[in-house]
């Protein structure tokens, strides 16, 4: 049976997929690094310093590792500036009431973000007390899609991966939460997210009784 549900962060709950995007695409004019939908894409889940190396995969040179660190350093900084006015108005919609049908269903609450800057984000949109688990991102060694993540949550949950659901809009998010063993909801369009179980196209189509049974518990 069910007993937790496992959300991902950026372009789930809050809108700030477009936002982590703007960022890196500024970034990448800055350094005359092609940038287009395809590295996008590849780039939407992946911590910071993968989504720099896709970046740097097509630069017209190569950098030293102080300089990558440089360059994640001015790509947070262009994030963060945008995310500085966030509230719960980027919240994105259903994502609030998502969260809560899952809490009224009697299951856990886990956060599965790459993103260090989760925590601050959650505390601004004011949804932070709703989640049972949030995992540090900087604890985590391994980026989507590998599991790590997910398990970590599950395993702070204290709750099987088996029974556990996950939520992302990312294609290798997708794939953390199925190499976890967990069932996968894919938020956004079928042909970006082709291995999800579910496909929803956003929160707000979100039904806690479509993955529970009230009689014996929760079922995905
Ligand atoms: C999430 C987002 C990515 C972002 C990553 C790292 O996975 O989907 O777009 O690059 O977090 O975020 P951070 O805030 O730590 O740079
Ligand atoms: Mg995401």
């Amino acid at each position: 049976p069910l007993q937790a549900v496992i959300f991902d962060l950026d372009g789930v709950i809050a809108d700030t997929a477009v936002v982590h995007r703007a960022a890196w695409e500024q970034l990448a004019a800055e350094i005359d690094a092609p940038f287009d939908e395809g590295i996008a894409a590849r780039m939407k889940g992946v911590d910071r310093r993968g989504s720099l190396e896709i970046l740097l995969e097509r630069a017209p040179r190569s950098f030293l590792e102080h300089e990558k660190r440089a360059l994640e350093e001015r790509k947070n900084a262009y994030y963060v500036e945008r995310i500085g006015q966030f509230g719960p108005e980027q919240l994105l919609p259903g994502a609030r009431e998502a969260v809560e049908a899952v809490r009224r269903a009697g299951l856990r609450v886990g956060l599965a973000s790459a993103s260090r800057n989760a925590p601050l984000l959650l505390e601004r949109m004011g949804i932070a007390p709703l989640f049972d688990v949030i995992v540090d991102a900087a604890r985590i060694a391994r980026s989507k899609p590998d599991p790590e993540i997910f398990l970590a949550a599950a395993a702070a949950l204290g709750v099987p991966p088996e029974a556990c659901l996950g939520v992302e809009d990312a294609a290798a998010g997708i794939s953390s939460i199925h190499a976890a063993g967990m069932v996968a909801i894919g938020i956004g369009q079928r042909e970006d997210l082709g291995e999800a179980d579910i496909v929803l196209p956003g929160l707000i189509a979100f039904r806690m009784a479509d993955y529970v049974d009230n009689k014996n518990g929760a079922t995905a």
